[in-house]
């Protein structure tokens, strides 16, 4: 298992390429399933993820083919990807795959929506919480679907097909709003969501269900409607910008100290994290690139948090400002309440020197001095990056191990900040 290593100590200076984003290139690949024709969708990252994706669509019938890297484009640069469910030819996602990805339960919806039956394993655990999809069934059930769970599968059924309905989510729920679009654009009749997540990626789907020929009005507000059609077309659509990835580097400038532009960061997608960094004591300004953040000299300044729906501060970026927080002038307030587990960094941040307390659901930081490097083991896509963060600005050599976690959402991270003149590099092997 790859390893990564980093001297800290060294500002970032120069440009980063922002990628596509990971949680909207996701359910954009999995709405290929709702039509026979090809989804073209451009700026796909080059993840771990994705390619897990890739193999479990393949499962179901959907041909992909890739375009080839441009001419002078970076190794590591997004690309195209063409994907045609011409025939489904299995409604069932086994737990050997789904397993390995949370998120492709989420093809439950357009199976279900398009062929009238799917059985689709269920998630099972997860590092950062127990994430239950009672919530996705839920809407399934209300638009009209039969649905069983039995010996770790979700068997739903829908023989005439879904019908339209009004489908209230007790609790804001990413994923159950990205089922019910995708169901709800075949369903018959007219479907209106009610307390929808309003996250970018949510707009994202809806945007490109819309070029397919669905009837969405509303995406990115809490109500949204849907009018169903019969059928979806082939379309090409770009995946939005990744604002986790954008928010994590200008955190980690923040962190090291520098100037470095963020290409293709889109503020609009994030500006509840670019105000608390500002507060922290960077300085992020909107280009017509992108976005620029600098911190030079200046000390950094305590700030608290607390996680929330968006356009609240996504709880993605909770481990990265975490880590800021560990070198600030004082103490800051975390509070996570999005999930029930996401503080497995805490422990890790205090082999690097960190001082952190946690109360329930808030950490409460104590910012130190200094920081020194150590080994540390990486839990979670999130969680890892942050303890990259702290490597950053730590003193002497930090070894984040099981790396595997970071390839799952951060493009080539090591030559990204490596670019920017960060002492970082991947050691494959044992660790
Ligand atoms: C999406 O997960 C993202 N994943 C997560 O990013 C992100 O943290 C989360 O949204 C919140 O923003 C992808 O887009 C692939 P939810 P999702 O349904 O859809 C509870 C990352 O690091 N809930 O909005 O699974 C749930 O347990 C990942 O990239 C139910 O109780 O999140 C949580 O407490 C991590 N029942 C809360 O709602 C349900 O049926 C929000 O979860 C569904 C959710």
């Amino acid at each position: 298992m790859d390893r990564i290593r980093i001297v800290g100590g060294h500002a970032l200076n120069g440009v980063i390429q922002i990628s596509g984003s990971k949680n909207a290139a996701l359910p954009l690949m999995i709405a290929s399933l709702l039509t026979r024709e090809t989804l073209t969708l451009e700026n796909v990252p080059g993840l771990a993820d994705v390619a897990m994706l890739l193999r479990i669509l393949g499962h179901h019938g959907v041909d992909h083919s890739v375009d080839g890297r441009r001419l002078g484009a970076a190794p590591y640069a997004s690309r195209a990807i063409h994907l045609t469910a011409g025939t489904i030819v299995d409604t069932l996602a086994p737990y050997e795959l789904v397993a390995k990805m949370r998120a492709s339960f989420w093809v439950i919806a357009p199976l279900l929506a398009r062929m009238g039956e799917a059985k689709v394993s269920l998630p099972g655990g997860c590092a950062i919480g127990t994430r239950p999809v009672d919530l996705l069934i839920m809407a399934l059930e209300k638009l009209g679907a039969k649905v069983e769970i039995e010996a770790g599968y979700v068997h739903a059924i829908a023989p005439n097909g879904l019908i339209g309905a009004e489908i209230h989510f007790p609790k804001v729920t990413v994923g159950g709003t990205h089922t019910a679009l995708m169901a709800a654009s075949l369903a018959h009749g007219h479907t209106l969501l009610v307390n929808a997540a309003r996250e970018p990626e949510i707009v994202d789907l809806a945007d490109c269900l819309n070029k397919m020929g669905a009837r969405i009005k509303g995406a990115g507000q809490s109500v949204v409607e849907i009018e169903g059609v019969g059928a979806l077309s082939g379309a090409r659509h770009a995946v939005l910008p990744d604002r986790i990835e954008a928010g994590t580097y200008a955190i980690a400038v923040a962190m090291a100290g520098g100037d470095v532009l963020l290409e293709g960061a889109r503020a609009d997608l994030l500006e509840s994290a670019i105000d608390v960094i500002e507060q922290a004591g960077a300085t992020i300004s909107v280009t017509n690139e992108g976005l620029r953040v600098r911190r030079n000299g200046a000390g950094l300044a305590p700030v608290d948090v607390e996680t929330a729906p968006f356009p609240g501060f996504p709880t993605d970026l909770q481990a990265q400002f975490m880590a800021l927080m560990t070198k600030a002038k004082g103490r800051s307030r975390i509070t996570e309440t999005i999930f029930e587990n996401r503080f497995m960094h805490v422990q890790e941040l205090a082999r690097l020197g960190a001082h952190i307390r946690l109360e329930g659901d808030v950490a409460l930081v104590d910012g130190v001095d200094e920081l020194q490097g150590a080994p540390v083991m990486a839990t979670d896509l999130r969680a890892s990056v942050s303890l990259v963060i702290a490597a950053l600005a730590a003193r002497g050599e930090t070894t984040v191990n099981r790396v595997y976690h970071l390839d799952r959402g951060f493009e080539r991270l090591e030559d990204k900040l490596g670019g920017c003149g960060a002492l970082i590099e991947r050691v494959s092997g044992a660790g």
